[in-house]
């Protein structure tokens, strides 16, 4: 019998905290050695010479086989929605499970983890809160928490997810009692549907008006607010897909007051700008999501939040609707106005090449801190640290292997999601990943993908440090307890 069942040879290891040139012994699915020069049998061993190897990617924000609130049908299934995220790169999803208003959240999640046995790679979920009934709140969240769902979310717009102020209130109530991080949606609701109206009203439908009907400071108001609440509730948010210096600034103000609010942006926001809705339907609903693609000067500053550490990690908000389907983008019709569009684009198998591109290839990164941003800030985050998220001993074999060199013209053929198209058609980047190993088998090599369904476990989360409350109220009173603390 082999020492190891996979020795990684001859690779320059990356990790957020440091680089060092190591061989990895891999056996039984985990990292069992490193080291300079690794003596040993092995059954299979992979020369990554002149490469980086880095731990997987770890994309905590992705909507796979999510039944639709909007209308439009998610075009992906959990097996080829983590299909392309193995092939690039990403080794571990936090998806999502969806409440619908009146729902109730138990069944939901049980009918979302019989789904998810398909997936190809390790996953976890975060629970959507659309309506938190007494039921929901009471009889149904503590156990789901405690079951390893670790994770809420809130959309403070979107007609039929939205919550309002009162609402955000009890999820945070919940959240603190019982221990889970919440992430937020955040834009001014009314603001949106009151330019949307007068937009529509106007005759203004096209798509390049999408970003009309939501500018930055409906988002900058909604993170704010909802960063007022959580400091009221002494309890820890991350703010979803944050795409301007307007946003960015009011999270940058309240971590310097101490509030554990934490950020994460999208490759989109990096590369689409408003411009890109322009054009006629079609071509606009390729990039239509929300908050809308917005300026260069926004993509330079997320650039410079990332850098001062406001911003601390980079997801897909992979959203996939398909455009020639009766049920994806256009399910309102060929014609459709924005407001009636499916929102979202699909790139779970595009993030780690953007971001590696944009940002250590134009050199506003390191590789350090790519890995920082598209795995280890979010397995931190999430509570998955550091079973996933690092190159150590003890650790998952989620390893990636990273040609720095390739070129690669990105196009829907090359892909693997079930979507019918890419919004980054004909990008040109640098950087793909060469191997792909999930648990210490290999499902991406030179091109070849083998993915297995149902290889993918549950990630079931402990309660974890990062994600604790300060224990600081704005007064003596503790909503929580209902005590007066002294
Ligand atoms: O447009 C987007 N982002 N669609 C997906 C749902 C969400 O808002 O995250
Ligand atoms: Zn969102
Ligand atoms: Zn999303």
């Amino acid at each position: 019998m082999s020492d190891f069942d996979v020795i990684i040879k001859g690779g320059v290891v990356v990790n957020a905290s440091d680089t060092t040139r190591a061989d990895i012994g891999i056996k039984d699915g985990r990292i069992v050695a490193l080291a300079e020069a690794l003596s040993g049998s092995a059954t299979r061993t992979i020369d990554a010479a002149g490469r980086m190897v880095m731990p997987g990617g770890v994309d905590s924000h992705c909507h796979i086989a999510q039944p639709s609130s909007g209308g439009g049908q998610n075009a992906e299934s959990w097996e080829s929605g983590t299909r392309s995220a193995a092939c690039g790169g990403t080794t571990t999803v936090i998806a999502f499970s969806s409440q619908e208003k009146g729902e109730r959240i138990k069944p939901m999640v049980d009918a979302y983890h019989e789904k998810a046995k398909q997936a190809c790679i390790d996953y976890s979920f975060h629970i959507i809160i659309s309506e938190p009934s007494d039921a929901v709140v009471t009889d149904e969240l503590p156990g789901l928490i405690e079951s390893g769902l670790r994770s809420l979310k809130l959309f403070m717009t979107y007609p039929k997810n939205r919550v309002d102020d009162g609402e955000i209130l009890r999820i945070f109530e919940v959240a603190r009692r019982y221990g889970a991080l919440v992430c937020v949606h955040a834009e001014n609701h009314d603001a949106i549907m009151y330019m949307t109206e007068k937009l529509i009203g106007a005759g203004l439908g096209a798509t390049k008006y999408h970003a009309w009907c939501k500018p930055a400071l409906v988002e900058r108001e909604a993170c704010q607010r909802v960063i007022m609440l959580a400091e009221l509730m002494d309890q820890p948010i991350q703010i979803f897909h944050v795409t301007c210096e307007e946003a960015a600034e009011e999270i940058r103000r309240a971590q310097h007051r101490g509030v554990k609010v934490f950020a994460e942006t999208c490759p989109q926001y990096f590369v689409l700008t408003a411009d890109d809705l322009e054009g006629d339907q079609r071509q606009g609903a390729r990039v239509l999501c929300s908050p809308a693609p917005r300026s260069v000067p926004d993509q330079q500053a997320l650039w410079r939040h990332i850098n001062s550490g406001t911003i601390g990690n980079v997801t897909s908000d992979h959203a996939p609707y398909n455009i020639d389907a009766v049920d994806g983008k256009f399910w309102a019709g060929d014609n459709a106005p924005f407001n009636q569009i499916a929102n979202g684009v699909p790139g779970l198998e595009t993030r780690m090449p953007i971001v590696f591109s944009e940002g250590v290839v134009k050199g506003r990164i390191d590789p350090q801190q790519f890995v920082a941003l598209t795995s280890t800030n979010a397995a931190k985050l999430f509570g998955v640290y550091p079973q996933k998220g690092t190159i150590s001993i003890g650790a998952d074999a989620d390893i990636c292997i990273w040609d720095a060199e390739k070129k690669v013209t990105i196009t829907q053929e090359m892909l693997h999601h079930d979507t019918d198209y890419t919004p980054y058609e004909g990008m040109d980047v640098t950087g793909w990943p060469a191997v792909t190993l999930t648990r210490g088998k290999v499902v991406w090599e030179e091109g070849v993908e083998s993915c297995e369904a149902g290889w993918g476990n549950f990630l079931a989360r402990e309660p974890y440090d990062y994600i604790k409350p300060r224990g600081v109220f704005p007064t003596p009173f503790n909503p929580v307890s209902g005590e007066i603390e002294a």
